[in-house]
């Protein structure tokens, strides 16, 4: 099956003020603005009328008196606003309204893709569109033609970097190649991203199998495919793996993009992807002496949807991490695992493997909260080194990256 475009939402929006099209009125019309009891109405080009609670525009008045124009904070107290608080004029502009207000004659300006963006009645622009180009699915077809890009284009250039991030945005995971070998060049390209997540494993991982830590991780057994970090509150964002050295056999690394699974799971076994959206399972990481970590709340679901969009934004699952399932009710439990077994036979299906070797010089990154990762029982003496980093951080460089410094303040 080749890779697709996953649908995110079903919802749709009615006008044409789609997107980033600069949002137009008629000046010449008196009816192109209005105010009508508590709210002030906003008569677009095509007809479309927008209404805005008065109180409503004077909280996000981003006038440099009631909104810092450089932290992007708000300024202004909104406790302090009279509730009933009304214009004494509305003047519409060539680039947006102006409003002066009844009360200490603060003057607003509002301008028109902002008011078309934020509109909410009605809603003009979709609040919950997903952000960025749209994700694809794959499955192990996607070998043919693996996303990658060059150390070289990463370190020297944003543009590079902009390439990297937005690979593993759209399929969850890139490979870098041309990778100096060695554990400082894989700490830099790390940090091209963000600063390291340390955890109880430390910050920068350079790890052999000798058991250095509490967790299979640091053995030579076959790991099936999971997700780390399960027993976090916030588990890890990226994960970034560079082998160093290897003098054995084995030691393959298994990628399986968890959606794209998902998406399988939903179509032929419906009950069993809304019984692990809803059933929460328990999670810890206990192996060494100092260690006893489980998440807070306790019990998540193995798929996580936004409650906003119910658009799935993050898989959970290591079935070697999951903790006594003492919370299940009595009528649960046989269906919590019929769904864990038809999630098992989607994920571990030999069309969904993606099997790639370890090389020294080529780096692998991916989504945590998207992808499975494992790897084939190996020999000899191995060394890797690697990675995690914070969801937030990631997201936030490959907004900045992706999109203009005032798209981004227009969308705040
Ligand atoms: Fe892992
Ligand atoms: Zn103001």
């Amino acid at each position: 099956m080749a890779p697709s475009t996953f649908s995110w939402s079903n919802r749709s929006y009615s006008t044409s003020h789609q997107g980033s099209t600069p949002s137009k009125v008629d000046l010449g019309n008196k009816d192109t603005t209005k105010v009508d009891g508590n709210k002030v109405h906003l008569r677009w080009i095509d007809g479309t009328t927008s209404r805005f609670h008065s109180f409503w525009l004077r909280d996000h008045c981003h006038c440099p008196e009631c909104y810092h124009t450089v932290t992007k904070q708000r300024l202004v107290n909104t406790f302090k606003l009279p509730r009933t608080i009304s214009p004494k004029s509305v003047t519409a502009t060539e680039t947006g309204i102006d409003i002066i207000w009844d009360h200490e004659d603060h003057k607003s300006h509002y301008p028109y893709s902002w008011l078309n963006k934020h509109s909410y009645d009605p809603k003009i622009t979709d609040p919950y569109k997903p952000e960025g180009a749209p994700k694809i699915t794959w499955d192990k077809s996607i070998a043919a033609h693996l996303p990658e890009v060059t150390f070289k284009d990463v370190m020297d250039s944003d543009k590079g970097l902009a390439t990297w991030l937005n690979n593993i945005h759209v399929y969850g995971f890139s490979f870098v190649s041309g990778v100096p070998v060695s554990t400082e060049a894989t700490e830099e390209l790390a940090k091209r991203i963000s600063f390291i997540r340390e955890t109880h494993y430390g910050g920068f991982w350079d790890f052999t199998s000798d058991l250095g830590h509490g967790d299979t991780a640091y053995t030579d057994l076959a790991l099936g495919a999971h997700t780390d970090t399960t027993y976090f509150t916030d588990p890890v964002g990226l994960q970034m793996f560079h082998l160093l050295h290897h003098d054995g056999e084995g030691g393959h690394n298994l990628l399986v993009d968890g959606f794209h699974c998902a998406k399988i799971l939903k179509e032929k076994y419906p009950k069993s992807y809304k019984t692990l959206s809803e059933i929460g399972v328990p999670a810890h990481s206990a192996g060494d002496a100092s260690t006893h970590i489980v998440p807070s709340p306790r019990h998540n679901p193995i798929l996580n949807h936004d409650p906003a969009t119910k658009a799935l934004v993050q898989v959970r699952f290591n079935n070697d991490d999951r903790s006594t399932l003492d919370h299940l009710d009595a009528e649960h439990v046989d269906a919590f695992y019929e769904a864990l077994f038809d999630w098992n036979r989607v994920l571990t299906h030999e069309h969904n493997l993606l099997w790639t070797k370890f090389q020294p010089g080529r780096v692998l990154i991916f989504d945590n909260w998207r992808c499975l990762h494992g790897r084939s029982a190996f020999t000899g003496k191995r060394r890797m080194c690697g990675a995690y980093t914070n969801w937030d951080d990631y997201r936030s460089r490959w907004r900045t990256l992706n999109t203009t410094a005032e798209q981004l303040a227009e969308e705040l």
